[in-house]
């Protein structure tokens, strides 16, 4: 976990816009989930032997006895919402998107931090594929906006429960001859959960998993026709993909269509930018009715350094063209006065109210290069007049305090 320090802003504040710009574009709802959530939505849909549930999740118990987690994630929380505040009843699809921090107790490592931001978009609501290449198409456009190139979308389909039963049997019998050769990790997977085997990156397993059943093979004709059109839509979109049969996703709650995306420089570091994918069993496995819904999220701390690498433009605070300086007690009192003035105006000013020596202010203010400073002394202030000095001419002059907003203005403008 790790502070976010005030020069990293421009790139926070940069995410967060266009996140909005993209959420009111596309027509999103923004919501806010609280940070603790009952342990059992995560458990009973993320599944007991993902990584997350297993191992990665932070939890705590009341005094009452509540078992709560910090949320690992936000897509459980977003249909917990949707069924507590009965938006089956409003006009599908419930198109939502959020911001906020998660918590996985990982082992911390280059783009993987235990506290962590995401910003995600969830359509809930409706089965149709368009949705789902829609959200691709929204991924894509996000990450492009934020500066980031060379996008790949990796896709896969996981077909539904029926189709994933007879895969599963597939895997098993075909990981049976080689599971005495792969890693501990495997070995537990395959007792537990073989599609995840497929997503081990451990060399000594790699070559077993390349021969492995692949699930398209086993997914039955409705799976197919909807992973079909959603491969049509990319191709419409000209987005680039790239089918890869062996992208499972580690959570449980995942149907249908998968994807992930990531910078294609830095693909071999198996750091997706942004991950997603269709859960229409969610719903069901928090006890309501079934709800189709597909979506997707990205890390924002990975999404920065791929800024970063890329050089992506970021907006830069606003220079201040004008600096307050100030000399005694009563010019003290009154420079906060004359601070919220311009503030009021909307025009910048900087200050160093808890400095004393004139010419230690005068120092910033050359340093911040200002076009003015105004310079309220312990005389000025007892007249209610302040010197107005032009710093790259050194001429100044003295006016009364009453006329300094109308003089600043015509003199920034000239
Ligand atoms: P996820 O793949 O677990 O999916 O996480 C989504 C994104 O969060 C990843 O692509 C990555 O950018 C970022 N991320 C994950 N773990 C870490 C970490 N430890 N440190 C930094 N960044 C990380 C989900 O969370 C799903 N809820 C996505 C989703 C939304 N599926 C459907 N709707």
């Amino acid at each position: 976990m790790h502070d976010i320090l005030p020069e990293e802003s421009p790139y926070w504040e940069k995410v967060r816009q266009i996140v909005f710009e993209l959420g009111q574009f596309y027509d999103f709802g923004f919501i806010q989930t609280p940070i603790l959530e009952m342990q059992g939505i995560f458990e009973r849909t993320l599944g007991l032997s993902s990584d997350v549930v297993e191992k990665e999740m932070y939890t705590l118990k009341t005094k009452g006895g509540d078992e709560l987690a910090l949320r690992p994630e936000i897509t459980a929380p977003i249909m917990r919402a949707y069924i507590q505040h009965g938006w089956a009843a409003a006009p599908q699809p419930v198109k939502i998107f959020y911001l906020g921090p998660v918590f996985r107790h990982e082992n911390p490592q280059a783009g993987r931090f235990r506290q962590f931001h995401q910003f995600g978009f969830e359509t809930l609501g409706s089965e149709d594929p368009v949705v789902d290449a829609q959200l691709i198409q929204l991924a894509m456009a996000l990450l492009g906006d934020l500066g980031v190139k060379g996008l790949i979308c990796e896709v896969n389909s996981l077909g539904d429960k029926l189709c994933r039963i007879k895969y599963r049997a597939a895997l098993k019998d075909y990981f049976r001859y080689h599971i005495k050769k792969m890693c501990h990790n495997c070995q537990h997977r395959f007792k537990h959960n073989p599609l995840r085997i497929l997503d081990c990156k451990e060399e000594k397993c790699r070559e077993a998993i390349a021969k492995a059943p692949q699930i398209l093979d086993f997914i039955c004709d409705d799976c197919r026709s909807h992973f079909k059109k959603l491969l049509e839509f990319l191709d419409e979109l000209n987005i680039p993909y790239l089918l890869n049969p062996h992208l499972v996703r580690g959570l449980d709650y995942y149907s249908r269509t998968v994807f992930e995306i990531y910078a294609e420089d830095r693909r071999s570091a198996q750091a997706a930018l942004i991950s997603g994918g269709r859960y229409d069993g969610l719903a069901e496995l928090l006890g309501a009715k079934n709800v189709p819904a597909c979506g997707f999220a990205g890390g924002i701390e990975r999404v920065i350094a791929e800024m970063k690498e890329v050089k992506a433009r970021v907006p830069q605070r606003p220079q201040p063209k004008i600096f307050l300086v100030q000399l005694g007690d009563l010019a003290k009192k009154k420079s906060l006065k004359i601070l919220e003035e311009f503030r009021e105006h909307g025009i910048l000013m900087a200050e160093s109210v808890s400095r004393h020596s004139i010419r230690s202010q005068m120092n910033i203010a050359d340093k911040l290069g200002v076009k003015l400073a105004l310079i309220l002394g312990q005389k000025e202030a007892l007249d209610n007049e302040i010197i107005i000095r032009d710093m790259a001419a050194g001429m100044q002059e003295t006016i009364p305090l009453a006329k300094l907003i109308a003089e600043v203005k015509k003199r920034l403008k000239s």
